[in-house]
């Protein structure tokens, strides 16, 4: 690799002349310009980028840790973050924990000692350990999707509690009475807020909030599959089912003709998330729109607004989620207008 010598001995100027040109960092004449430049062509110099990051304590890059990249709803938020960071001039590193509180841990470390401006953190639990070492890095950070009200750091949220009673309201409002609930894992807080909203909404209207009627999941489609089948095959079973994510929800449907029975004649179903996947099942999900391109372009704007000012005010933002009719949750004559 040439070094910036070798360039600045074949153009026949100093290596500062050199570094100006290459960071833009003082006028250089064009005669002169046009000799580094030529020198740097003919030797096929590249400047050292991490050099260069250290010499400017920046290094225009993000990280992003998310707990499951192949989960669609956050593919699709990584997306959005990295198109609308990149718009910004800001690379990102994804970095995928897998649901694993060690694996968070290990990131952190690794994204610190990468030198990254900021940081776009889903918690893999809620635990708080990883989010307070960043802190302590005193690395900006904006938490998307998963709360951890403990700790003093600006946030994106959706609000959960209000998609989930959106959920069960328009399954009562279609006259159902026993209405299934799967939940995602209990420790965390998306999913917790939507058992609220669904356990809200079924009082609200004067329903019991029945227990047997609410299934443990995890957010994969294999916990959907088999928490509806033991909601459904047995006595006093749901006509309707709240999943607290499309990917349990896809496991219902495909739960559901291997009991014998028809979505949504025999039993309708609600997910929540609106992953691309949503609209394209059979029949098309009904389900609670997360506000995904907004929750993205709003951390990007706030980790820069926190990288500009480490000493901002914090902020946190809750956006509104909303209601998708389609197919799994609809009855004929809405079907007609839709
Ligand atoms: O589908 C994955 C779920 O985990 C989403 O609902 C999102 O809110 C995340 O917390």
């Amino acid at each position: 690799m040439p070094t910036i010598q070798e360039v600045a001995k074949k153009a026949g100027v100093s290596p500062t002349t050199v570094s100006h040109v290459i960071n833009n960092s003082r006028v250089v004449a064009d005669e002169t310009r046009l000799r580094v430049e030529a020198a740097m062509e003919e030797l096929h110099y590249r400047p050292n980028a991490l050099a260069r990051s250290l010499r400017r304590g920046q290094t225009h890059t993000l990280g992003l840790i998310l707990p499951d990249s192949s989960n669609p709803f956050f593919a699709e938020i990584a997306h959005s973050i990295e198109t609308v960071a990149f718009e910004q001039g800001y690379s990102v590193i994804l970095c995928n924990t897998e649901d694993n509180l060690d694996k968070e841990d290990l990131y952190v470390d690794v994204l610190s000692n990468k030198q990254v401006d900021g940081m776009i953190f889903v918690a893999a639990g809620n635990q708080t350990g990883s989010l307070r070492a960043l802190l302590r890095h005193k690395l900006p950070v904006v938490i998307v999707d998963r709360d951890l009200p403990e700790v003093e750091v600006d946030a994106v949220l959706t609000d959960n509690r209000r998609g989930g009673c959106l959920a069960t309201q328009h399954l009562i409002a279609l006259g159902h009475r026993r209405i299934g609930c799967i939940t995602g894992p209990s420790h965390l807080t998306p999913s917790a807020q939507r058992v609220t909203g669904y356990r809200e909404a079924l009082i609200e209207a004067g329903l019991a909030v029945e227990d047997d009627l609410i299934a443990r999941g995890d957010f994969h489609p294999e916990s959907g599959y088999h928490a509806a089948r033991s909601l459904l095959d047995r006595p006093g079973a749901p006509t309707a089912i709240f999943a607290c994510n499309d990917l349990m929800a896809v496991g219902v449907l495909r739960a559901v003709p291997e009991l014998g029975r028809r979505v949504p004649d025999d039993l309708m179903v609600v997910g929540f998330d609106d992953i691309e996947l949503a609209s394209y099942t059979t029949p098309a999900l009904t389900t609670v729109a997360q506000p995904k391109v907004e929750m993205a372009r709003q951390a990007v704007q706030m980790l820069t607004e926190r990288m500009a000012d480490k000493n901002r005010p914090l902020q946190r933002k809750v956006l509104q989620p909303k209601l998708i009719i389609r197919g799994s949750a609809q009855t004929i004559e809405q079907k007609s207008v839709h």
